[in-house]
């Protein structure tokens, strides 16, 4: 709609510069004839002021004002009236539009590799499509499973330096309907659909010269392993401080490359920490402010990622707030605790869905999100990412019990008031629902 005002701006310019160089052509015509007026009036030095005379002098200036002023206006009217109805239209459009779908057309990926990281954790490489990202980002994998399509965002573990392929490292969730089916049943040369990468988890507004700190809790290594990459592969002179926290040995993603990495670049240093397992050459613990100051005793000039289950990330925001941390200098991602429980936590008891300010209800099981089941009731829901990033399904549940998977961009206050994100809320009771 602003591009259709726009388009009648300029037209209105345009109709406004033609009737000015009219004006300019009548105003020298007129001119001509005030001249021709002048030189064929005798002088009369002593008489009276002649008011016709007077009038024949004045009225081509007249003319002239008004044939320039009329088309001025009548442009701005015109302006005016096409920027209300168009303004009119773009809000009606707003309150009447359904559905919208902000997710861009799926391209199609097809692994060439598959790599077993650990146990339960597999690495899978596409041949590269033409579209670019940014290190750090997301894509949202659309996999056809008995002929339903789920949606689950993956974070790329590869670097945008690397360009010819992609990379996602998924680990198997235990009942994870998505997980499980990557992990178990993908394989080389198989397709699948994606939308193509976004999300605001990423290097963008990072100088290549500035000094990190990427620590993470399991799965949620893989943002950081692709910002790691990229950095060290671009030659940066950025100082890396990598802290990597998983539950025993055999559960270390990466664990050899990144050991390798922290050897051969003596602008990265990397601390392992195992949370549940001792082993040899590794510490053990959970994160907490005294374990954190003995890592990173120097704050100082670095961007802190994080990324891992949420109450990982909690105490970590407690840490850096503990030694007055600028947090506009963190930034933390939510896969690894969105993933977890999203496949993890279903119910199959029934429950009744309703929003009053449409008059509509339903009755779903457990096992839909709260998105779906107000997508079935044809409300207008917005959706975009569907895994708890974006913040675009955000509502209010007013009544009953849900079970919220992220809180991503949801204020303390905003919790209190009961808002969730649709896409990652689970029914607990029958629930009322306020769109907002
Ligand atoms: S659709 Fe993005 S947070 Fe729900």
């Amino acid at each position: 709609m602003k591009h259709i005002t726009n388009q009648w701006k300029k037209r209105s310019a345009i109709i406004f510069l033609v009737s000015f160089i009219i004006c300019m052509i009548l105003w020298t015509l007129s001119m001509s004839e005030w001249a021709a007026t002048i030189n064929t009036q005798p002088v009369q030095v002593h008489d009276k002021p002649d008011l016709s005379a007077l009038m024949m002098t004045i009225l081509p200036f007249v003319k002239v004002a008004v044939l320039t002023l009329i088309p001025a206006l009548l442009c701005l009217a015109v302006m005016r009236i096409i920027e209300f109805i168009a303004n009119h239209r773009h809000s009606k459009s707003m309150m009447t539009n359904q559905k919208p779908t902000l997710s861009p057309s799926p391209i199609t990926l097809q692994c060439i590799e598959r790599i077993d990281e650990t146990h339960d954790t597999v690495t899978f490489i596409f041949k590269a499509p033409a579209v670019n990202y940014i290190s750090g980002q997301h894509i949202l994998l659309l996999v056809n499973i008995n002929q339903k399509i789920y949606r689950r965002a993956y974070s790329l573990s590869s670097p945008p330096s690397r360009p010819t392929t992609w990379a996602i490292t998924v680990k198997r969730v235990q009942g994870g309907l998505i997980s499980n089916y990557l992990v178990d049943q993908f394989l080389p040369n198989m397709l699948i659909q994606a939308i193509s990468p976004t999300g605001q988890f990423n290097l963008s507004e990072c100088k290549t010269d500035e000094h990190y700190l990427f620590i993470s809790a399991g799965s949620g290594i893989t943002p950081q392993m692709s910002m790691t990459r990229y950095l060290l592969d671009m030659s940066a002179q950025s100082n890396i401080q990598f802290i990597y926290f998983a539950r025993t040995v055999d559960d270390l993603i990466f664990g050899k490359e990144l050991e390798r990495l922290a050897k051969h670049y003596e602008n990265m240093t990397l601390s392992i920490v195992l949370s549940e397992q001792p082993s040899a050459g590794y510490r053990t613990g959970l994160l907490n402010k005294i374990l954190f100051d003995e890592l990173v005793p120097d704050l100082t000039k670095r961007a802190v990622f994080t990324c891992g289950p949420g109450p990982f990330m909690s105490i970590l925001q407690e840490c850096l707030e503990s030694r007055d941390f600028d947090m506009n200098y963190f930034h933390k991602e939510s896969f690894g605790q969105l993933q977890d429980c999203s496949e993890g936590s279903q119910s199959t008891s029934l429950f009744t869905v309703s929003v009053p300010d449409y008059a509509q209800s339903i009755e779903v099981d457990g096992f839909m999100t709260l998105l779906d089941a107000l997508e079935e009731l044809n409300v207008p829901i917005n959706q975009d990412c569907r895994s708890g990033v974006c913040g675009a399904c955000k509502c209010k549940v007013i009544k009953g019990e849900v079970q919220g998977n992220s809180k991503n961009g949801l204020t303390e206050d905003d919790l209190s008031q009961g808002y969730v994100l649709a896409c990652s809320t689970h029914i607990r009771s029958d629930v009322e629902v306020m769109l907002v």
